[in-house]
């Protein structure tokens, strides 16, 4: 028998199982224990992948999958999974072939928030902008129309108006809060109304239940295949605080990244959609990639979910705060949060952002701007940067619904793919200011919100 180190040469049968006592990953080469005289080098790679240990019934917490392939028992049962894949059939045990296509821990994620979002199934993605991509794309052809509201996170805008185009895919910006709007907008070959609300940044509210009355009109008269189909952002809000599929929305997208996921730990997406598209969705996932992988499924599902509920009550009652102390400010020219009686859209969202037993929901983020000399942003420039240089629990970055309190200035960072034209017409100003508020004592929000407003009236005070 020859040896080395690395076990590259030669054959090590030094220690073979006692027979019949061998692991088995399943093959039946294993089972009749025809793994006698194969090398130490070989049985590392082989041995035991089927354990009697296993029974994830009894976890507490449920396992991360590890295997980008699956075994598959025969030709025939490799090929029975490809047909599967992909339809509507209901199969009493679904085959697993690749995590590209499907894998156990992102499955068990989708299957909770397609409950939390009263939708029939999820499909998750890498990241909350492929699973946008995905759930528009699908959707449209060359020479099809798109119609999106006039203020969205920066990427979508970007994908929507830098992309779409070069396909023969037309894209109309407009206000999808007007329903006069709306339906002067809809073409013969419109096929999606894309929208978020609460609207990034600008936290503005669009009334789902209005838009959706206005579409089922027009859907009544078209074919199935000429259906116009709503996609709703819910990033922002969170299954906990609406769920647009409640209000008539077709198809709910999520960045993970945020709110849901909660700890900033990992990125990902997701479409909750009717059983009818879900075929497509994952056909498309197959086809373009971006599935999300097991190891970034798993913290949202474990911590991010879980957590939600209790991150979310202690999240919102900051913002409420923070508001209410922004509101009565002297330097503060504008806040828009939800939960303040005199925001311009506070009915809606009484009726619209509500959690599971019906109360209202107005959530974490609010968006501010302050008193500023005319066609100025110097006011927000200076307490963006005092915060960044000095502010303890405040953190410029950008990114949002995460265990830290995050502040950023949308126009010059997650908005910038919008020109200042796009920017003026979706009521992002240069100077506004986009607060994520975190677990942290709400003092001590206040208390450096408060010294950076010192900050900026000290500098005032000098210019003068
Ligand atoms: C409302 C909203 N939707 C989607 C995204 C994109 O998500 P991701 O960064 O996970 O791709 C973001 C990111 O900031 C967002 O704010």
């Amino acid at each position: 028998m020859s040896k080395d180190d690395t076990g590259m040469s030669g054959s090590d049968d030094s220690h073979m199982p006692p027979a019949g006592s061998a692991g088995s990953n399943g093959n039946k080469g294993h089972d009749m224990g025809y793994e006698q005289g194969y090398a130490q080098r070989s049985r590392f790679i082989h041995g035991e992948m089927v354990s009697p240990h296993w029974d994830y019934s009894h976890h507490v917490v449920p396992p991360m999958s590890a295997s980008a392939t699956y075994r598959l028992d025969s030709g025939q049962r490799g090929a029975q999974g490809f047909c599967q894949f992909g339809t509507t059939e209901a199969v009493e045990q679904e085959i697993l072939i690749y995590d590209r296509l499907q894998e156990p821990t992102s499955s068990m994620l989708e299957d909770r928030l397609a409950e939390a979002e009263r939708a029939a199934v999820g499909i998750s993605f890498a990241t909350g902008m492929a699973a946008i991509s995905a759930a528009i794309t699908s959707l449209v052809t060359t020479g099809q129309h798109v119609i999106a509201h006039k203020c969205l996170y920066g990427c979508t805008t970007s994908l929507l108006k830098n992309w779409y185009p070069r396909i023969g895919i037309n894209v109309s910006f407009i206000d999808t809060d007007n329903p006069d709007e709306l339906r002067a907008a809809i073409r013969p070959e419109t096929r999606v109304v894309y929208l978020e609300t609460p609207v990034n940044p600008t936290l503005e509210i669009i009334d789902l239940r209005r838009m959706s009355d206005v579409l089922d009109e027009v859907n009544a008269k078209r074919p199935p295949e000429e259906r116009i189909y709503s996609i709703c952002d819910n990033t922002f809000a969170t299954p906990l605080c609406q769920r647009p599929r409640e209000h008539g929305v077709d198809v709910v997208v999520h960045s993970l990244t945020k709110g849901i996921g909660g700890f900033g730990t990992d990125m990902g997406g997701i479409v909750l959609c009717p059983l009818e598209l879900e075929p497509m969705y994952k056909l498309y996932r197959k086809d373009f990639g971006g599935s999300l992988s097991p190891k970034a499924a798993w913290p949202p599902l474990v911590y991010g979910l879980p957590t939600l509920p209790v991150r979310m009550r202690q999240m919102q009652y900051n913002a409420q705060k923070v508001a209410e102390y922004l509101s009565d400010h002297p330097l503060v020219a504008k806040v828009r949060y939800p939960g303040l009686a005199d925001n311009p859209d506070h009915a809606v969202a009484r009726r619209q952002m509500t959690n599971f037993d019906g109360a209202f929901m107005p959530g974490s983020l609010l968006y501010f701007t302050l008193k500023e000399e005319p066609g100025s942003n110097d006011n927000a420039e200076a307490m963006i940067n005092w915060t960044a240089d000095n502010s303890y629990v405040i953190t410029l970055a950008v990114s949002l619904g995460q265990v830290k309190t995050l502040i950023e200035n949308p126009s010059s960072m997650t908005h910038s793919a919008l020109d200042p034209e796009m920017q003026a017409e979706g009521g992002v100003e240069p100077g506004g200011i986009r607060l994520s508020c975190g677990l942290e004592e709400t003092n001590d929000i206040i208390r450096d919100l408060e010294a950076a407003l010192m900050y900026v009236a000290s500098r005032k005070r000098e210019k003068v």
